[in-house]
């Protein structure tokens, strides 16, 4: 694996690939890798030929005071995980390489980004814009024909499939499960800022998706006894929600029934980590989605 630093670097190497009718795939990536974003390399090194990861803690998508500075940054390890998925290109740009002197060119993808973790849930920072900006970039930089993100981060893989469709952006934009730890928790970056009591308590996310999920199974399709079970499962471990939603998997309008494509999606702060996680409920009326929330684990 070569660690590729500039955008001219980049694309000098990719031009032959590409002129060979090599497949590339793109993995972008903030670092700091675990079993989560491991997937998503392993699948693409199933998929493509050249396999690209870029590695850019991105600062515009963080609000002023969260996490960017504290962001954990550990390029050597990143760099040797990514080696032993078999990566071909590890393009990890300087802050100048991707926002040149001068840069002030904005992504905006409306409508899905008014919700959720979008501009209502984040005051006023339109964190969205950050992530459609350099995403649009990472696209056109590598050219890739297959890019892969992961459901964890279910809002973000629905505007970037929006960004590349609006913006005839030619690449396939594949959406990868959840990783979770064997007791339900979402493999975040993230979660190292848990303490051990930390950590229990963020088990709530995942038991309250799957408590949704249960009273989904029994029969329960009305969006406020769903709500309810999820809510008690937070309740009990003294977790605040941010929000805590079901909307339609498609578009993120609001649902007010499961039907087979509803996702439940939460945020909230346990310490001083702001995790997410999400579910796609799936009622038995007729419904064939699948849903990468596993069942009966402990807890
Ligand atoms: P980052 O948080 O590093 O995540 C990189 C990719 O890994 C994203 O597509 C994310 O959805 C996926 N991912 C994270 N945790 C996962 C898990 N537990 N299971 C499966 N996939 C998981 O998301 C970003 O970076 C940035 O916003 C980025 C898209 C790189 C733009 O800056």
């Amino acid at each position: 694996m070569r660690t590729v630093r500039t955008v001219a670097e980049l694309r000098r190497r990719l031009a032959p690939e590409r002129r060979g009718g090599q497949r590339i795939g793109l993995v972008p990536t903030m670092g700091h890798f675990h079993e989560g974003h491991l997937s998503l390399m392993r699948r693409a090194r199933e998929d493509t030929d050249v396999v690209v990861v870029s590695l850019f803690v991105n600062p515009t998508q963080f609000r002023d005071g969260e996490d960017l500075a504290s962001y954990p940054r550990d390029e050597r390890r990143d760099a040797s995980l990514a080696d032993r998925e078999g990566v071909d290109l590890l393009f990890v740009p300087s802050a100048e390489q991707v926002y040149p002197a001068g840069f002030d060119t904005v992504v905006r993808v409306g409508g899905l980004t008014d919700v959720l973790c979008g501009d209502a849930g984040r005051r006023g920072h339109r964190h969205f814009d950050g992530v459609a900006t350099v995403v649009t970039k990472l696209l056109n930089i590598v050219g890739p024909d297959v890019a892969y993100f992961g459901q964890k981060d279910a809002q973000q893989a629905l505007v970037i499939r929006r960004l590349a469709r609006d913006l005839d952006i030619p690449v396939g934009v594949e959406v990868c499960p959840t990783v979770r730890d064997p007791d339900g928790l979402a493999l975040s970056s993230r979660n190292s800022y848990l303490t051990g009591g930390e950590r229990e308590r963020a088990l709530a996310l995942s038991r309250a998706l799957r408590a949704a999920d249960e009273a989904v199974e029994k029969g329960e399709l009305d969006a406020r006894p769903v709500l309810a079970a999820a809510r008690a499962e937070l309740d009990r471990a003294g977790v605040e929600p941010e929000y805590l939603e079901l909307r339609s998997a498609e578009d993120l309008s609001p649902v007010e029934r499961v039907n087979g494509s509803t996702l439940l999606a939460v945020a909230a702060h346990v310490g001083r980590a702001r995790l997410i996680d999400n579910t796609v409920l799936v009622s038995h009326a007729g419904a064939t989605a699948p849903t990468d929330h596993p069942r009966g684990g402990p807890g």
